[in-house]
C-alpha cells in the first residue's frame, strides 16, 4: 500500500528539523509504539522570561517511520520559545494540522511526538521537585 503525504511531511522527513540529541537536557521524553516497535525521544532545555520557564532548545531522536519523523521535527518547532503552560498544550491534532494532514492510517500510530514532549516536560518538573 502507498502512502499519500502531504508536501509538508515529506519536507520535514526528508529536511528535520532540530534533529540530535542535547548534552545535559532538563528534561527527557521517552515514547515506544508497542505495535511497531518505533521509538522516538525528545529532549529539552529549559530558560526563563520575565519569571516563565519556556523551551530554551529541544531536539529530537526519531527511530521510526516517515510520519514517525515528520511529526517529530514538527512538535519541534512548535514547542520552540513556547512557555511550558502552552508547550504542554500541543496535541497531535495541532501537529498533523502543521503538517497539513497525515494519512488517517498514520494519525494514532506515529503521531506520537506531542506525547514525547509532554513527558519531557514532566521529567523536567519532576527533577525540579526533587532539587527543592
Ligand atoms: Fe512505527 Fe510509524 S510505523 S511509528
Amino acid at each position: 500500500m502507498t502512502l499519500k503525504y502531504s508536501r509538508k511531511v515529506m519536507e520535514n522527513f526528508l529536511h528535520p528539523k532540530n534533529m540530535g540529541e542535547i548534552k545535559n537536557p532538563d528534561g527527557i521524553g521517552k515514547i515506544g509504539n508497542p505495535v511497531c516497535g518505533d521509538v522516538m525521544w525528545i529532549y529539552i532545555k529549559v530558560g526563563k522570561k520575565k519569571e516563565k520557564e519556556f523551551i530554551k532548545n529541544i531536539k529530537f531522536k526519531t527511530f521510526g517511520c516517515t510520519a514517525a519523523i515528520a511529526t517529530s521535527s514538527m512538535v519541534t518547532q512548535l514547542a520552540k520559545g513556547k512557555n511550558l503552560d502552552d508547550a504542554k498544550k500541543i496535541t497531535r491534532e495541532n501537529v498533523a494540522k502543521s503538517l497539513k494532514g497525515l494519512p488517517p492510517i498514520k494519525m494514532h500510530c506515529s503521531n506520537l511526538a506531542s506525547d514525547a514532549l509532554k513527558k519531557a516536560i514532566e521529567d523536567y518538573k519532576s527533577k525540579q521537585t526533587q532539587k527543592t
